[in-house]
């Protein structure tokens, strides 16, 4: 509906001559974000039409896991100098770009498996498998799983990242020893070992998170930290399921182009937890 100017004259809405345009600019829009390079990144192997979205979820979804690690890495060096205020903030923002990456899901569930079979084969042996900043989140926060390495040993640069993230502490390994440094008693071997090694839940850490979860008003920033973690794990999970499903409804149970079971190899990840105290403490809370 068209509005009324002050003087009761009707006015166009298309009309821009009283804004003060830079219709020339030293820094362009596409210049700051180098828009060329990146959209000129879609190189389709065929002309199905499905290709396009397949290839931009995916493009979209690496970038989104630089942002996630660009503010986890931050948060753990804030974790270690017990700076939690800007830890939450961080931690804030993965949980919320792991909930807009799961919104992915249900624009990826739109092709049906004829339509992926249509380029499926150009896709070769390449796989979401092979993401090596998938697997940098997975090991800085926590699932270290060695093997899974050496799909990028052919990329030395990549190779090594990876490995200084495997052998480094995880997000949560970085918590326990804040827990330690805050009188809580961590079992020495929680606070120094092979970091490569795949974190085993204790009862210790337990009994250490329930003594939080028990006296909140004492642990307030360790209880606000604990549930920022819950609330990280629960978007990861979520992302793991709707991406299981999605690769149920397209392929079936049909091999991975990794390599893998496919589906079989999906459901299995959902058993990984990175923080397990913080979830079995629940179970401790509710029986104490
Ligand atoms: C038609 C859509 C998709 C299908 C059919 C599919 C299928 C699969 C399968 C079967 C695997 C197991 C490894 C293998 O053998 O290939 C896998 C792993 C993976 N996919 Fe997808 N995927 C799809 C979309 C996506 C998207 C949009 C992303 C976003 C980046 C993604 C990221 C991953 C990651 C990170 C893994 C490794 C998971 C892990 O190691 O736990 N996938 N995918």
């Amino acid at each position: 509906m068209s509005k009324k100017s002050s003087d009761g004259g009707i006015v166009d809405p298309r009309d821009i001559a009283a804004e003060d345009i830079h219709w020339d600019q030293d820094i362009t829009y596409g210049g700051y974000l180098s828009l060329d390079k990146l959209l000129d990144c879609q190189k389709l192997r065929t002309d199905a039409h499905d290709e396009m979205m397949f290839m931009i979820i995916h493009q979209a979804s690496e970038l989104w896991m630089k942002l996630c690690l660009h503010e986890i890495k931050a948060a753990m060096t804030e974790v270690e100098h017990d700076n939690l205020d800007g830890t939450f903030k961080m931690l804030s923002r993965v949980s919320r770009i792991q909930s807009q990456l799961r919104l992915s899901w249900s624009v990826l569930s739109t092709m049906t498996p004829s339509d992926y079979r249509g380029f499926r084969d150009e896709l070769g042996q390449s796989s979401g498998f092979q993401s090596f900043q998938y697997r940098e989140i997975e090991y800085s926060l926590g699932n270290k799983n060695a093997e899974l390495i050496e799909v990028h040993r052919k990329k030395p640069q990549r190779y090594e990242r990876l490995k200084a993230a495997l052998y480094a502490p995880s997000f949560y390994d970085l918590c326990l020893q804040l827990l330690a440094r805050r009188g809580f008693d961590i079992p020495e071997k929680y606070l120094q070992r092979d970091w490569s090694q795949p974190y085993v839940a204790s009862d210790s850490v337990e009994a250490a998170w329930a003594k939080v979860y028990s006296s909140t008003k004492e642990n307030w920033d360790l209880y606000e930290l604990a549930e920022k973690l819950v609330d990280l794990e629960y978007e990861f999970q979520m992302w793991r399921f709707s991406h299981m499903k999605t690769v149920e409804r397209i392929i079936g149970y049909s091999r991975g182009t990794g390599g893998t079971s496919g589906v079989l190899f999906l459901k299995k990840a959902l058993d990984l937890q990175f923080f397990p105290e913080l979830w079995s403490v629940r179970t401790r809370l509710e029986i104490s």
